[in-house]
């Protein structure tokens, strides 16, 4: 049994082992620490998603400088004029969108010299496309901006013109006339074939706080042509998200009495969707004085299963509106044993089972039922779900949260061993094929630990 002051002090130590070189500075971390015993694939990469829990952790105890390298090297690694014939030569000749940027990154030996070496997906299994890493970035940057008051780094050119090809590749419109971003499967945490393409909230939120994050970081003159643009995306974005995805007791009585088919502007059923799709455990599950943001919409889908990023950016970046968030955190403190059990916490809920998930994962054994994306636990939610839960004075649901993963680390510390997820309906059982020290899961109880502590860092992160 360990205390839980020995337990952060190990994170912290863990944390700092994790740390990726190059030419003896500190660039960023791997997303899981070496183990022998399992193969290896990409973990030695730090991967942009994964960097932000550390970015974080760091930024709390003043150490800025490994932030600011992750953001310079990533910024050079960036789709540019200069690297773009290069990058495109690893894609089977596919012209990479300009301003991309790769999911990870790893250090690699070329000619007896240290390099760094890109991954936008070209290797990756099932070569999924990163559209959340820009996204991440941009916030990134600004919690960076705030943390430390460091204004030169962003107002630098190579900066500005790095947050400029992205809107330019981000706000483009090609074959869409919805204000979401609509994606191929697997483009953001969930990396994998889920049922997660066409426009998930996850990647969604990540935008708008993106949108935000850009319009407050480019100098006036660098965004003169764009700013009404972002302006307009932004409000068409909220409008949308808060109106179609939301789903209460009163919207699930709506969608139960549907009509279908209706043609024209002025209806209520505009995205066609059929009432007899209406999952049955949605009808029963959610409480009446709680709710959620849908998992997907697109025309004749809405997804009904909750996803916790998605959810749970929406309350930090105030994409969800006040009486949602309060809502938000209402169904999570009453549908605790389903969304929380005993590890925070679950991906998305419920888990697909039986021909579902044989047609929707295409037979994917790592993500069977309640397992890894598909209904498994991630402690690395648990900075998520205590940043939300403070932002909007919830605080006994972050300590609820983080006394879960205490009380079950405490005990088990050296058999968890960090991982990078649970399985079961509870979460109770270490994930069959979980990284061990899995470094987002370490940073990520360094992050709740301080926001309990120092609630001003919550500014970091928020936006009103
Ligand atoms: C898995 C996760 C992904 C994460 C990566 C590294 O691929 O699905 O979200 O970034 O591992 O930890």
């Amino acid at each position: 049994m360990y205390t839980e002051k020995e337990l952060l002090s190990e994170a912290w130590t863990r944390l700092e082992a994790s740390v990726l070189k190059f030419e003896n500075e500190p660039i960023g971390t791997v997303a899981a620490a070496i183990d022998k015993s399992t193969q290896q694939f990409n973990y030695g990469h730090c991967f942009i998603r994964d960097f932000v829990p550390s970015a974080l952790a760091f930024l709390t105890r003043g150490q800025g400088e490994i932030v600011a390298n992750f953001l310079r090297q990533t910024l050079k690694l960036q789709i540019n004029d200069k690297n773009i014939d290069e990058v495109r030569a690893h894609m089977d000749g596919v012209r990479p969108g300009m301003g991309l940027m790769p999911a990870s990154f790893e250090i690699v030996e070329e000619e007896g010299k240290q390099a760094v070496r890109a991954d936008f997906g070209e290797r990756a299994i099932g070569r999924v496309t990163p559209v959340d890493s820009c996204l991440w970035w941009l916030i990134l940057l600004r919690i960076y901006q705030r943390a430390t008051g460091d204004q030169e780094l962003v107002q630098e050119a190579g900066f500005q013109r790095g947050i400029r090809l992205i809107l330019n590749l981000y706000m483009l419109k090609q074959f869409d006339m919805y204000p979401t971003l609509l994606v191929p499967e697997g483009a953001f945490m969930i990396d994998r074939r889920m049922g997660v393409y066409e426009r998930p909230l996850e990647i969604q939120a990540l935008f708008y706080a993106a949108l935000l994050a850009a319009d407050e970081l480019l100098l006036p003159k660098n965004k003169q042509d764009i700013h009404t643009e972002i302006e307009q995306r932004l409000a068409r974005l909220k409008t949308h998200i808060r109106e179609h995805y939301w789903l209460d007791l009163e919207k699930v009585n709506e969608i139960h009495r549907y009509e279908n088919e209706q043609f024209g502007e002025e209806i209520c059923n505009k995205f066609n969707i059929y009432p007899e799709s209406l999952e049955a455990w949605a009808i029963d599950w959610v409480p009446k004085e709680g709710g959620y943001l849908a998992g997907n919409l697109g025309p004749g889908r809405m997804d009904f299963r909750f996803f916790a990023i998605g959810n749970l950016m929406s309350v930090i970046c105030s994409l969800a509106d006040e009486a949602q968030s309060q809502k938000i955190m209402n169904l999570i403190g009453k549908r605790w044993i389903d969304l929380v059990g005993n590890m925070p916490m679950k991906l998305c809920f419920p888990a697909i089972e039986d021909k579902e998930w044989e047609l929707i994962t295409g037979c994917d054994p790592k993500n069977v039922s309640w397992s890894y994306h598909n209904g498994g636990s991630w402690p690395v939610l648990l900075w998520f779900l205590v940043a939300a839960a403070l932002k909007v004075g919830r605080k006994s649901i972050a300590e609820r949260g983080i006394r879960i993963a205490e009380k079950r680390w405490c005990e088990y510390k050296d058999k968890d061993r960090w991982p990078e997820y649970y399985d079961g309906r509870k979460g109770n059982l270490v994930g069959k094929k979980a990284m061990r020290y899995q470094t987002w899961t370490i940073a990520a109880y360094i992050v709740a630990k301080d926001l309990m502590e120092n609630p001003q860092h919550l500014e970091w992160i928020t936006f009103q």
